[in-house]
């Protein structure tokens, strides 16, 4: 099975991006227990990260996985070019976020992507992926 990993912009300044929202953890530390989390479901993980919107785009076109997951950072808000390459796609997908988005500004509030997704994981900082993706390997177990 493969997963692939999608991380929108910013997220590359994990570990002193505003860590008293985001925490301490760098993106390289996310990776690499979710690549080892993988190994131990089964599942080979390929993260990619890109503050660019095309770029990540480009990488949910290309990714040759059987699911995703997402975190959009603020392009969850606002990027429908994001929500219609997921859609084409059809690749089961988890929305992640570090940080729980329902308890902060209310544009954060709006996901273009969640409507499209399996689940929703937010809140629980670097356990977001973690969960997110133990959740999209059962359900890709379960219903392929
Ligand atoms: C985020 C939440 C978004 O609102 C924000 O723009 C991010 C990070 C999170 O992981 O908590 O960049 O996706």
């Amino acid at each position: 099975m493969r997963i692939a990993v999608v991380h929108g912009p910013n997220l590359n300044l994990l570990g002193r991006r505003e860590p008293e929202i985001y925490g301490s953890t760098t993106l390289t530390e996310i990776d690499a227990a979710l690549r080892r989390l993988g190994g131990e479901l089964g599942a080979d993980v390929d993260c990619f990260q890109s503050s660019h919107e095309g770029a990540l785009v480009d990488f949910v076109h290309e990714a040759a996985a059987d699911g995703l997951i997402v975190n959009a950072g603020a392009y969850t808000h606002t990027s429908i070019a994001l929500r219609d390459a997921l859609a084409a796609v059809a690749r089961p997908y988890v929305e992640v976020h570090l940080s729980n988005v329902f308890a902060r500004e209310r544009f954060r509030h709006r996901s273009l992507l969640a409507a499209g997704a399996v689940g929703v994981v937010s809140g629980f900082g670097p356990g977001s992926y973690t969960l997110g993706l133990r959740a999209l390997v059962e359900h890709l177990n379960r219903t392929r």
